[in-house]
C-alpha cells in the first residue's frame, strides 16, 4: 500500500477505531466503486456492528454505471444505506444527508421518546488509504468546517466538525487496511493504484488488465487504441498498443514497460472508459 501496513500499525489502527466507534452513531464507509469488495477492510463489519451503516460507492465516475446499480442493490440487500458518489463534487450531498438521517432514524426516535431533541447524529468516515476520505470530508463539510472542539465526556483531543444542526463528523477519518490474504484482491488493489507502483511488476499488471478488459469490456481497447483484440495472448495486444503509441526504444525495439504504464495510467484516469473490476456474485 501507499501506506505500508505492519502488524503493529494494524493493531494500533484497530484499537483507535474501537475507541472512536464508541463515540458515534453512524459509520460512513467509503469503498472504491471499481472494486467495492476488494477495497473493504476485513474487520469493518465486526467493528461497526450495532451502528447505523452508510456505504459510499466512491469514484463512481470511474466505474461502470450498470455495475454501480448492481452493487447498490447488493449492499442494500445486506442492510446498508448506499449512495453512489464522486467525492470531488458536492451534488450528492443532500442525498447523503437524507441517507444519514434515514440510517439513524431509530436513534433519533429513541432520543425523542426520552425527551431528547436536536441531539446531532455523530458519524465517522472510514476506509482504506486513497479511497477518497479527505476529499469527501472536505466536500461534505464545505465551509461548515468550523470545529466544535472538545466536548465534555468525549476523549480529549477529539475534534468534531458540525456539518449542520443534525450531523457532526469526527474530523479524522479511520484509516483501515484492505485484505492481504487473497492474490486476486491484491491484483485489483494494484490496478486501481492502491499499492505503491514501485513494488509492482507493471508489465504483468498491464497484461492482467488487458485480459480482463477483452473478456468483460470487449471493444474498449480497440476503441481507445485502434488495435485488434483478436489475439491469442494479451502481450500481442500490448505490443500493438506500443506501436500505435510510439512506445519504441533504441534499436527499434518495443518498449513494453512504457506501453504497460500507459495502459495502466489511462485505465486509472478513466480514459479507457468506465470500468468495474468485480461484480456481485463473485467470490467474497
Ligand atoms: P484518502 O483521504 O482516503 O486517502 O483519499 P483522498 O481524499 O486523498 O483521495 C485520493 C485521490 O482520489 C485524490 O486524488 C482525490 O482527488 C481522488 N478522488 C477522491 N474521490 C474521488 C472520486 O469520487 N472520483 C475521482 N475520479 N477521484 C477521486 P489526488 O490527490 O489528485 O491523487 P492522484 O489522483 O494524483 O492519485
Amino acid at each position: 500500500m501507499n501506506y505500508q501496513w505492519y502488524p503493529g500499525h494494524m493493531t494500533k489502527a484497530k484499537r483507535q477505531m474501537q475507541e472512536d466507534i464508541r463515540l458515534i452513531d453512524l459509520v460512513i464507509e467509503l469503498v472504491d466503486a471499481r472494486i467495492p469488495l476488494s477495497s473493504r477492510n476485513p474487520d469493518i463489519d465486526e467493528l461497526g456492528k450495532n451502528k447505523a451503516r452508510l456505504i459510499l460507492l466512491n469514484k463512481s465516475d470511474l466505474s461502470d454505471e450498470n455495475a454501480n446499480r448492481q452493487w447498490s442493490d447488493w449492499f442494500q440487500k445486506k442492510g446498508f444505506y448506499v449512495v453512489e458518489l464522486d467525492a470531488r463534487k458536492r451534488n450528492r450531498m443532500n442525498q447523503i444527508q437524507s441517507a444519514i438521517m434515514e440510517a439513524c432514524r431509530e436513534k433519533i426516535e429513541r432520543d425523542r421518546k426520552r425527551g431528547i431533541r436536536n441531539r446531532p447524529v455523530r458519524a465517522m468516515v472510514v476506509g482504506i488509504p486513497n479511497v477518497g476520505k479527505s476529499t469527501f470530508i472536505n466536500s461534505f463539510a464545505g465551509k461548515a468546517c468550523a470545529k466544535t472542539g472538545n466536548k465534555p465526556g468525549v476523549t480529549k483531543g477529539k475534534q468534531w466538525i458540525r456539518l449542520n444542526k443534525s450531523v457532526e463528523l469526527l474530523d479524522t477519518p479511520g484509516i483501515l487496511w484492505p485484505r492481504f490474504d487473497d492474490q486476486s484482491v491484491g491484483l485489483r488493489l494494484a490496478l486501481i493504484g492502491s499499492m505503491n507502483d514501485d513494488l509492482l511488476n507493471t508489465d504483468e499488471l498491464s497484461l492482467e488488465l488487458i485480459t480482463y478488459l477483452t473478456a468483460h469490456y470487449p471493444g474498449a481497447l480497440s476503441e481507445r487504441y485502434q488495435v485488434s483484440e483478436d489475439h491469442d495472448r494479451p502481450v500481442e495486444i500490448l505490443e500493438e498498443i506500443a506501436r500505435k503509441r510510439n512506445c519504441i526504444q533504441k534499436g527499434n525495439e518495443i518498449d513494453y514497460s512504457k506501453a504497460a504504464n500507459l495502459v495502466i495510467d489511462e485505465f486509472r484516469s478513466g480514459r479507457i472508459g468506465r470500468i468495474t473490476l468485480e461484480l456481485p456474485g463473485g467470490p467474497e
